[in-house]
């Protein structure tokens, strides 16, 4: 993708993201949020393509990817007032949909349009489709660590203000009760990925964003989830239990096998992840 695309993408989105504007306070908010998180999803993709000495124009495409990877919040929350896709639509589809009705990737080569429409369609899968051909694969799993990566920041955020005022935007307006569901401390023991629809509780949410660690695709993003301690800051907001503490444990360990490069000689690099 040349930068002047990647500009007319971005004025795109600006108009577009006005018109749900709102003088309700409430609708501004939900709409200022995902504005914001797509400022930084943007920042983080240029950073982890870097990472990755991802030539120019294909960092242009993955910037694009996350320009556009939550189009479909705006309509989303103007329309239904939550960002919940079970109580509203599955908020990916909304957006390509989207993308496709107002013809905003109708004027690049079809080949970007179709990475950019994959990777938007793919990035809140729990899973991603298997086998995908390569460069869907490759700006799929992109857009799916900077968008974690960011999640993390503004969960962690909310847990420093947790006190204050909580964000029932992002705590899924779960309840704050004691204790944690075992299915979700087990999945974490087995290192396995959390599902939302076995929440119950705030404490579980956590868990959930824990066990985020075990779906990121590239060390970069590993080592940046470590280097900002957000691993620490949930962990320290939940239950001093031997549970959590092994499942503390199980997390650093993943994290270290993950990002450590073997010293120099020893015959093998840290892979990209799959
Ligand atoms: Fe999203």
């Amino acid at each position: 993708m040349q930068p002047a695309q990647l500009q007319a993408l971005k004025e795109w989105f600006i108009r577009y993201v006005r018109v749900f504007y709102s003088d309700d306070p409430a609708v501004q908010d939900g709409i200022h949020l995902k504005e914001a998180h797509t400022g930084r999803v943007c920042e983080e993709m240029r950073l982890l393509g870097n990472s990755l000495h991802l030539e120019a124009a294909d960092l242009n495409l993955a910037e694009a990817v996350a320009l556009l990877h939550d189009v479909g919040r705006f309509k989303q929350y103007a329309t239904y007032r939550t960002f919940n896709d079970r109580r509203s639509e599955n908020h990916a589809l909304l957006g390509i949909r989207e993308l496709a009705g107002t013809g905003a990737l109708s004027g690049l080569p079809a080949e970007e349009e179709n990475l950019i429409t994959k990777a938007v369609e793919y990035h809140n899968r729990r899973e991603l489709p298997h086998p995908l051909p390569e460069r869907q694969s490759l700006f799929a799993r992109l857009i799916r660590d900077a968008d974690k990566l960011d999640i993390l920041y503004l969960f962690t955020e909310s847990l420093a203000r947790e006190n204050q005022k909580p964000n029932r935007a992002l705590n899924s307006a779960l309840p704050n009760t004691p204790g944690y569901s075992p299915v979700l401390i087990h999945n974490l023991l087995q290192g396995r990925l959390c599902r939302y629809d076995d929440m119950k509780n705030y404490n579980d949410r956590k868990l959930l964003m824990l066990s985020w660690v075990y779906d990121i695709n590239f060390p970069w993003t590993l080592a940046e989830i470590n280097r900002r301690g957000y691993l620490e800051k949930i962990l320290d907001g939940l239950p001093a239990t031997g549970e959590i503490r092994q499942a503390g444990e199980r997390l650093r360990a993943a994290v270290t096998r993950k990002t450590v490069r073997p010293a120099p000689g020893a015959g093998m690099t840290a892979g990209t992840g799959s």
